[in-house]
């Protein structure tokens, strides 16, 4: 599938932590876009590697996973995003820390990246999407009406994570979120295929000490002025 260019596309690439996602659902819901939360995928992949017994190791049965999978996205009566995986709902499972580092190892294999990349693709639907993730911008929708590079720093991450995991009852140190966090970055920006890294045209936008209504806001106002 070749990227339409009558339908808009938003990309929002960055580390983990940075509050991609937060902002990703913000700006398709203020735009009235559709949402691609492209790491759950990667997730969905360890997450059903994990329930089935396959290997993390074993690239060929990961890839047939990644293209197989059964998933679906819709929201809540909050508007909270919901992932279903057949008639399960994993939307808690999915943003564990454990599957978080199962994702990242998985996204390492070039075959499973191949596997989800048509099924990203198919995201793309009038009036418009914002897709967040990694590669984003670089590799899936490397002609994206604006791409932006999402960051914070290493420390505030962490604090981030922490209060996120906290609020849902977790008890987890903020030192080993930190390491988690560093060992993700390193694995997500020194792999050999679609590493992190901002695309050449990207707007960078540090979101440290920034609320998430301002960084919001930041994005709105670059749409609108495009
Ligand atoms: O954004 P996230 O934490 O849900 O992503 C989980 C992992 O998936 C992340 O560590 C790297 C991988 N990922 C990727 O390689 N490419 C993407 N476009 C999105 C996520």
């Amino acid at each position: 599938m070749t990227e339409r260019p009558d339908v808009p596309v938003i990309t929002i690439d960055g580390p983990s932590g940075s509050g991609k996602g937060t902002i990703a659902c913000k700006v398709a819901t203020a735009l009235g876009y559709h949402l691609l939360d492209s790491g759950a995928l990667y997730r969905l992949v360890a997450l059903s590697a994990q329930t089935s017994g396959i290997s993390l190791q074993d690239a060929h049965k990961l890839a047939e996973l990644a293209h197989d999978l059964d998933v679906r996205f819709d929201s809540n009566e909050n508007g909270e995003e919901r992932i279903w995986l057949g008639d399960e709902d994993v939307t808690t499972l999915v943003r564990t820390e454990e599957t978080g580092a199962g994702a990242s190892t998985v996204a390492q294999i070039s075959a499973v990246r191949r596997a989800l990349f048509e099924r990203q693709r198919a995201f793309q639907q009038a009036p418009g999407l914002v897709a967040d993730g990694r590669d984003m911008g670089t590799h899936v929708f490397p002609a994206a009406t604006l791409k932006i590079f999402l960051t914070a720093s290493a420390e505030e991450r962490a604090r981030r994570r922490h209060k996120q995991l906290k609020d849902k009852g977790l008890d987890v140190s903020l030192a080993a979120l930190s390491r988690d966090i560093e060992d993700r970055d390193r694995r997500d920006s020194e792999r050999s295929v679609a590493p992190l890294r901002p695309a050449k045209d990207a707007r960078i936008l540090d979101s440290s000490g920034q609320s998430i209504e301002a960084v919001t806001q930041t994005v709105l106002d670059w749409v609108a002025n495009l």
